[in-house]
């Protein structure tokens, strides 16, 4: 498979870039590293990347809008081919704009066991808290600081006598461990079934009266009281093939289907004669929002009337 093309953003020494570089060049990894960017034209980390041969991009953002410093960015990152950003020591703000652009694409590394100290100073929090633990987090950037999901953490121990600074040393080792292995597993998760399945799960059970139950060997979910509108299928019977089967109008719109996107669309073995499409989730990135809406459709056709009527009422206005 492809390697994920990640973009890391760096302001200063970078050693988190040159950790997540050199775990790119282990042959098994998932990402390579194919532009670092730094808001400051003087950061260390920049020659580190350049002996590397990695393409670099510097512009100081000082005197800039935000949104419009962020827009450049955005633009080398695009020409990068980047598929994922990787935060690493980026001490900027970003706009709104960025984060909205990078959702659920831009990850960070925090110096931290998040929620507790977000923003600067963070050993220094942790040793006058008196607390005996602190740590490292990489998390999915939103809006706010510090603040997305997170997809791991590892602890450090605060030793007698550690100051900011010697517990800063021992927390960037585990900084070093923990990007690579947890970028490793972000990138991938869209070829793992098992995540796959829990985002069909949670849209197709968020639909009205839905439930959830085995139907020869796939999950399948159907309205209750009324039929099943969707499979989860999973190399069924080797067809080699991750996808959801939903329900069209007939033979008719799923032969147009195939015929506008036969990477997309596929006709599946026995449902396939009863007007049943296959919708690849082997597909990068995955377009949730279009499966959400197949989902929603064919939620609507198996639906008992009582739940549909209020929908066809509001179609005629
Ligand atoms: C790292 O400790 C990183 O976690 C931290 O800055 C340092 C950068 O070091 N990031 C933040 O505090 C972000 N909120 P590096 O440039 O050597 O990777």
């Amino acid at each position: 498979m492809a390697k994920a093309r990640v973009a890391v953003l760096i302001s200063g020494r970078g050693s988190n870039m040159a950790a997540l570089v050199y775990a790119a060049k282990h042959p098994g990894c998932p990402f390579e590293i194919v532009l670092v960017a730094a808001n400051d034209p003087e950061a260390p980390g920049l020659q580190f990347a350049q002996a590397e041969g990695i393409p670099t991009f510097a512009l100081d953002h000082k005197g800039m809008k935000r949104a419009e410093f962020d827009a450049l960015i955005d633009a080398q990152v695009r020409k990068a081919g980047t598929d994922y950003i990787a935060l690493a020591g980026y001490m900027r703000l970003l706009s709104p704009e960025f984060v909205g652009k990078w959702e659920g694409r831009m990850l960070n590394i925090h110096p931290s066991l998040l929620p507790k100290y977000k923003g600067l100073h963070t050993h220094e929090r942790a040793i006058a808290a008196g607390d005996t633990v602190a740590g490292c987090s990489v998390h999915v950037v939103t809006a706010e600081l510090d603040d997305g999901p997170v997809l791991g953490q590892t602890e450090v121990a605060i030793l007698p006598g550690d100051t900011p600074a010697t517990l800063a040393d021992r927390t960037l080792i585990a900084e070093h461990q923990l990007y690579s292995r947890e970028l490793a597993d972000y990138v991938t998760r869209e070829s793992n079934p098992d995540w796959l399945l829990a985002n069909i799960r949670e849209i197709a059970l968020a639909l009205p009266e839905t439930a959830e139950k085995p139907s020869h060997g796939s999950p399948g979910f159907f309205v209750e009281g009324g039929k099943f509108f969707a499979y989860f299928s999973h190399n069924h019977h080797q067809n080699g093939i991750t996808g959801l089967l939903v329900k069209t109008s007939g033979v008719e719109e799923q032969a147009m289907l195939i015929d506008s996107d036969p990477a997309l669309y596929y006709r599946p073995a026995y449902l396939g004669p009863s007007g049943w499409i296959g919708i690849s989730l082997d597909q990068r990135p995955v377009d949730w929002a279009h499966v959400g809406e197949w989902l929603a459709k064919s939620w609507r056709m198996s639906a008992p009337k009582r739940l549909t009527k209020l929908l066809d009422v509001i179609d005629q206005i």
